[in-house]
């Protein structure tokens, strides 16, 4: 247990389904996903949005797979806004008719993010795994903002479509997207098998952060850009979930409650059912949610580490997964004995030939 009591939540993300029309081969769901006849009823995420509001959570992002998948999306989100929650859709539009985004306000939904694979049908469908759906989603981004919805675009980049980011961001101010996150792929779930073919190279990664800071200049009082940098290619890393356990929570199809969307790959953690423990039980008390919250837990040479308040150690996925222990520094860092190992696994993923892509698979 942390020395001090844990502060509530602020965001919840529910992922609703892993059902998805794309396959994109950097999803960060796990690579063995839930079937759909497991997946919560639509009067039990109900009943987990009331308490997430209870107890604290203000803000609600509905994901999956594709929450459009679900038949109840609108129900559910009327749900979470009777709640009191601000709603925000994580979708790749596919799914989502005019009629659907107007039933969709009605029932007060508040934000939308909109996935983008690529600036051109050629891009987008190909790493979509998905033919036609670019166009469909250019046609979606207008009615969304013709809707009134304040719109963010998501870009995932990556070694085979970082050339299309300057087009990227003029295509986000085209759409009248009010703010642009540009992430460039974080190697989770299906981007692990997938770091030999997206693993940008170290000047992608640098033209990259350069691109970024001259749009954000250029945009000012236009549109937001956040940024997510190439965390191989780095020497510090990210505060991941804004430290665990400490402002969000994850909720999977079929109700486990996770620290983050990659912690199943902790394999020492085990995490609680929404059927069987009230949430506030789960995030105050969970085994899981205590694991890695505060600084107890840390190990040299985070411990005695001056940035340790900022960055929480790193991801602990991360550690998991390259340094086969989720307590160890984040090799990313500089400070970590592993640092060298990640900029050779870096190195060696980008400058290699480059492996056909492997695709997600829909339950
Ligand atoms: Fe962050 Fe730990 Fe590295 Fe310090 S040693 S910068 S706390 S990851
Ligand atoms: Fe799990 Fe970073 S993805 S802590």
């Amino acid at each position: 247990m942390p020395s001090t009591a844990p502060a509530p939540p602020i965001a919840m993300l529910a992922e609703l389904t892993y059902r998805c029309p794309l396959s994109c081969p950097y999803c960060s769901n796990p690579v063995e996903m839930a079937r759909k006849e497991s997946e919560l009823e639509t009067a039990t995420w109900i009943d987990v949005f009331e308490q997430a509001a209870r107890l604290g959570v203000l803000q609600l992002h509905l994901s999956g797979g594709e929450p459009a998948s679900r038949r109840d999306l609108v129900t559910l989100v009327a749900g979470a806004r009777k709640a009191g929650l601000y709603t925000n859709l994580i979708t790749s539009a596919i799914g989502l008719t005019q009629r659907r985004l107007a039933e969709l306000d009605a029932a007060g939904l508040d934000h939308i993010q909109l996935s983008l694979q690529g600036t051109d049908a050629d891009m987008a469908d190909r790493i979509g795994g998905y033919q036609g759906g670019f166009a469909r989603k250019m046609q979606a981004a207008e009615w969304i903002v013709e809707a009134g919805f304040p719109l963010t675009l998501n870009a995932v980049v990556h070694r085979q479509n970082l050339h299309q980011l300057p087009e990227a961001i003029d295509l986000a101010v085209a759409l009248k997207a009010r703010r642009m996150e540009v992430a460039i792929v974080q190697f989770h779930g299906w981007a692990m098998l997938n770091r030999g073919a997206m693993m940008p190279t170290r000047a992608q990664a640098d033209e990259a952060t350069r691109i970024v800071a001259q749009a954000r200049k250029r945009l000012k009082g236009v549109m937001v850009i956040d940024y997510v940098p190439a965390d191989y290619h780095s020497d510090y890393p990210k505060r991941c979930m804004g430290g665990w356990g400490s402002t969000g929570l994850n909720v999977t199809p079929d109700g486990l409650v996770l620290p983050c969307h990659a912690a199943q790959t902790i394999p020492s953690l085990e995490f609680e059912n929404v059927h069987d423990v009230p949430l506030a039980d789960i995030w105050y008390n969970g085994a899981a949610f205590n694991a890695y919250r505060g600084e107890d837990w840390m190990q040299a040479p985070c411990k005695t580490c001056d940035r340790r308040t900022k960055d929480f150690g790193g991801c602990r996925c991360q550690a998991m997964a390259i340094a086969g222990d989720a307590a160890a520094t984040d090799p990313v860092c500089i400070k970590s004995p592993l640092h060298a190992k990640m900029t050779a696994l870096a190195h060696e993923f980008a400058e290699g030939d480059t492996p056909e892509l492997v695709y997600r698979k829909s339950p």
